[in-house]
């Protein structure tokens, strides 16, 4: 793994200083509310080890995809007041990232005081990394902390601006994540099985070879299941399936170490109502389509998972959020929880669903990083953790 990063304890002078957090706030929103505060609760004890020491700490955060336009659905005015309400402290939010009046509002912070700034991506600047931007933003600040572990593999201008210029460290939480994460790449316990799943296997390709150097057993469900079966020979009617990923499912199959549902629920229509039939790997009719692994899949899966020492776990088995196709992703999530091992959910909808389960708690490490985690696994590194370890050398 790269050198180690920067820490909170290394920052200078912080009594009286205005921190700059860049912080995952992404979180899922239901009329208007967070819906899961996973990202918010998990970000708090550096802006309470930062207030302890008398800083005043200003969050920058980005919500959605407004791409570059200020559109109301995707204030954090919900999240700034989630986050007060779990602070028990009022958390303001200024009207923009950067501008005067946003560093009038951090001029104006006391010791211990917290702000929030309007979503980062409703300026162009931020995801295409506009140094004047970067620049703009940092203005009112003295020191720079990355807790934006979620984020950190966009090579934004929050992300990877603000440690060329500032004294910089990574938050108590993204130095989890990575240990967690690099640990696994590091010196896994094995046996070290991974179960992925989601829609698309050309997204996960780079990981799995990846993953398949470092784990013993690659469990494979979800819709991304359908291209392997494909290249297993078998028709998979109306499935997901991406042709041109065919040929590399077979080169992975032929590894002997990924191993694919033996049997899936099919259906028609992704309903609450819908006819389903659990039906054997190769028996898909034309008109029907894949969505979950089915009861022997899921059992075959569990087996693999209890008697693992190490556990990574990405993506659902199928479509968990409707009920006739939450079977497998409810049996892995199980037995996941059940696992002596250590076991990390890769952060997106796995994570979203253990936390649906109510089986969160039972899981050593939940990650806050969807694509942040899998690019880490695959790459080893992240373009926010190599600006933090460059510093101002960059
Ligand atoms: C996430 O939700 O995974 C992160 O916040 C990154 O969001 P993005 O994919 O829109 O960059």
């Amino acid at each position: 793994m790269p050198a180690p990063l920067p820490r909170l304890e290394d920052l200078p002078d912080l009594r009286g200083a205005r921190v700059l957090v860049r912080a995952e706030l992404n979180a899922p929103l239901e009329q208007g509310r967070v819906s899961d505060d996973l990202r918010i609760t998990t970000t708090i004890p550096t802006i309470e080890w930062l207030r302890e020491r008398g800083a005043a700490v200003a969050l920058a955060a980005h919500l959605g995809r407004p791409k570059g336009e200020v559109r109301g659905e995707f204030s954090l005015a919900p999240v700034a007041e989630r986050l007060g309400a779990l602070l028990g402290t009022e958390v303001p939010l200024a009207p923009s990232a950067t501008g005067a009046a946003t560093a009038a509002l951090v001029a104006s912070l006391g010791e211990g005081e917290v702000l929030m700034l309007e979503n980062l991506r409703f300026d162009p600047g931020e995801e295409g990394n506009d140094p004047a931007f970067a620049a703009n933003l940092v203005a009112p600040f003295d020191l720079y902390v990355n807790e934006a572990f979620g984020a950190s593999h966009r090579a934004h201008a929050s992300i990877v601006g603000p440690p060329r210029v500032l004294p910089s460290a990574a938050g108590l939480l993204l130095r989890r994540e990575v240990e967690v994460l690099g640990g696994l790449l590091d010196a896994p316990e094995r046996p070290f099985v991974a179960v992925l799943g989601g829609s698309k296997v050309s997204d996960k390709l780079g990981v799995i070879d990846a993953l398949l150097e470092r784990c013993d057993t690659i469990l494979v469900g979800g819709a991304m299941a359908f291209t392997f079966l494909a290249a297993q020979g078998h028709p998979v009617g109306d499935s997901l399936l991406e042709a041109d990923r065919v040929e590399d499912c077979r080169r992975l199959l032929a590894t002997g170490r990924v191993e694919v549902p033996v049997d899936v629920v099919i259906a028609q229509e992704i309903a609450e109502d819908a006819d389903h039939e659990v039906v054997g790997a190769g028996a898909i009719p034309d008109g029907w389509k894949g969505l979950d692994v089915g009861p022997e899949t899921a059992a075959i899966f569990a087996d693999r998972i209890a008697t693992a020492r190490t556990v990574l776990w990405n993506g659902p088995m199928g479509v968990f959020e409707v009920a006739p196709f939450a079977g497998g992703t409810l049996t892995v999530a199980e037995a996941v929880a059940e696992c002596p091992g250590f076991t990390v959910i890769g952060g997106g909808d796995s994570a979203a669903a253990v936390r649906r389960m109510g089986l969160a708690s039972s899981i050593d490490h939940v990650s806050t990083g969807g694509g942040a985690s899998l690019e880490l696994l695959e790459l080893g590194d992240l373009p926010g953790l190599a600006a933090l370890r460059l510093g101002r050398d960059a």
